[in-house]
């Protein structure tokens, strides 16, 4: 969670310093970035084949919350179905796969996917053959494909039981491949990986197309990103610069308002020769961050960060709490939300949007007087006539545990794929696909 990073300091779901490929300087980032997301636009789907009679392997992203063996939150679940039930009404035989949690390349078995089998059985009120099989491709799952009628569905197991798994080994996709006619991905949450369940296969089999979910994210997103209505704002947020670097570079070259809080904020600040006290603070990126106050400038883009801040001495909501102005952090407290005026400021700017894209908090979200800022422009999106996007991961967390998840145009399902499809890059898991 990237609140949590805010607290810990921690790098934030081991995304570090990022690189680019030795060919793709600054200079050509954003003709690069362009490239990758028309690679993305045009790729078969669902809609495009026959699966009548067919064994369907369809890769998605149950990656679902858990707790005692209970799954806590069902979006992924729930996201899934449209194309679940399509394929299903096709005549399709479709046998569903996934990844759970970071098994490791072990048989793990409270990571297995049995909780995912019952739950889907409930959502789409008919049987899920629930093949548990250490090996995923094993006897159990090769009998159950066996014995399939058209319209059936059975689930394997966990697909990172399997080592080759996120490596993209070729003995596994080849597994895969040999159980299946066609190959769908829906997985949008995992289309930033490159692993044998959503990309190694593809090579084993004639036809690799996208789910619904798939393409439904690709069109928020890439809409918003390649052809937004304008005036388009994007907002920034959680805990680190550097986990937003090619983020922030991309969409410079494509909004016209950039708005920046969350831990991020405090390096912009200090690059603008303010003092932050504790707050978060990455000194390596501060003239990236400079760079970054240069560049919109230079591309006429309104940057905004905070006018205010409110701190506190220590990173718990059980202190006291004040708002201070830019530049008046003391040396021994810390920023933890954006202030009232930075919100309406921020408020005022979403107002007049046709289309916003955002990405992380705005504050240490979890804890009531650091949720404010998040709050407030949960609020702002929610009143304006634009289409809002929310990126997954934290973002979606924030937005529906505050309240406001139905008044958003679209909440993605993928955290890490929705943050490197805005930062310009290709998703390995949908080039994978068939171009039309
Ligand atoms: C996610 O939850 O972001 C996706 O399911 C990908 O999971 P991963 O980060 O473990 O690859």
């Amino acid at each position: 969670m990237e609140s949590a990073c805010f607290a810990a300091r921690a790098p934030c779901g081991g995304r570090g310093r990022k690189t680019f490929p030795r060919s793709v300087t600054r200079l050509n980032l954003a003709a690069h970035a362009a490239e990758c997301e028309e690679n993305m636009l045009n790729k078969k789907s669902v809609d495009d084949i026959n699966v009548k009679g067919k064994r369907v392997l369809v890769r998605c992203d149950f990656n679902v919350p858990l707790q005692d063996g209970q799954i806590t939150d069902d979006t992924r679940l729930v996201a899934a179905l449209p194309t679940i039930k399509k394929l299903i009404a096709d005549g399709g035989k479709v046998i569903l796969c996934s990844h759970l949690g970071k098994p490791k390349g072990e048989p793990k078995p409270e990571l297995s996917l049995a909780p995912v089998a019952a739950a889907l059985e409930k959502l789409l009120g008919q049987p899920v053959k629930f093949a548990a099989d250490a090996t995923v491709v094993g006897e159990n799952a090769k009998a159950a494909v066996a014995a399939m009628n058209d319209g059936d569905v059975v689930l394997l197991e966990n697909t990172r039981y399997r080592a080759e798994e996120t490596k993209n080994g070729e003995a596994f996709s080849k597994e895969l491949a040999s159980i299946c006619d066609v190959f769908v991905n829906d997985a949008f949450g995992t289309a930033h990986r490159a692993h044998c369940s959503n990309v190694g296969v593809t090579q084993y089999v004639d036809t690799a197309v996208v789910g619904y979910l798939m393409q439904k994210e690709i069109d928020f997103l890439g809409n918003a990103v390649n052809n937004p209505v304008r005036p388009f704002v994007a907002i920034l947020g959680g805990s680190k610069v550097s986990s937003k670097i090619s983020v922030i570079s991309n969409l410079l070259d494509k909004v016209d308002v950039l708005i920046i809080g969350g831990g991020m904020a405090y390096t912009f600040m200090k690059a603008m020769g303010y003092e932050v006290g504790k707050s978060l603070l990455e000194e390596d990126y501060i003239d990236y961050a400079k760079e970054m106050i240069e560049k919109a400038k230079a591309k006429g883009v309104k940057l905004l960060t905070p006018v205010d801040t409110v701190v506190a001495k220590e990173f718990s909501n059980d202190v006291p709490f004040h708002t201070v102005g830019l530049g008046d952090i003391a040396a021994d407290e810390e920023g933890l939300d954006i202030g009232e005026e930075t919100c309406k400021l921020y408020a005022d700017a979403i107002k007049s949007a046709k289309t916003v894209v955002w990405n992380g908090p705005m504050g240490v979200f979890e804890m009531s007087n650091f949720a404010k800022g998040t709050i407030a422009v949960a609020q702002a999106l929610a009143e304006i006539d634009a289409t809002t996007i929310i990126g997954g991961g934290d973002s979606a967390a924030a937005v529906n545990q505050l309240g406001f998840g139905d008044k958003m145009t679209h909440i993605s399902t993928g955290g890490g794929a929705s943050l490197e499809f805005l930062e310009g890059k290709e998703l390995p898991g949908v080039v994978a696909a068939n171009d039309k």
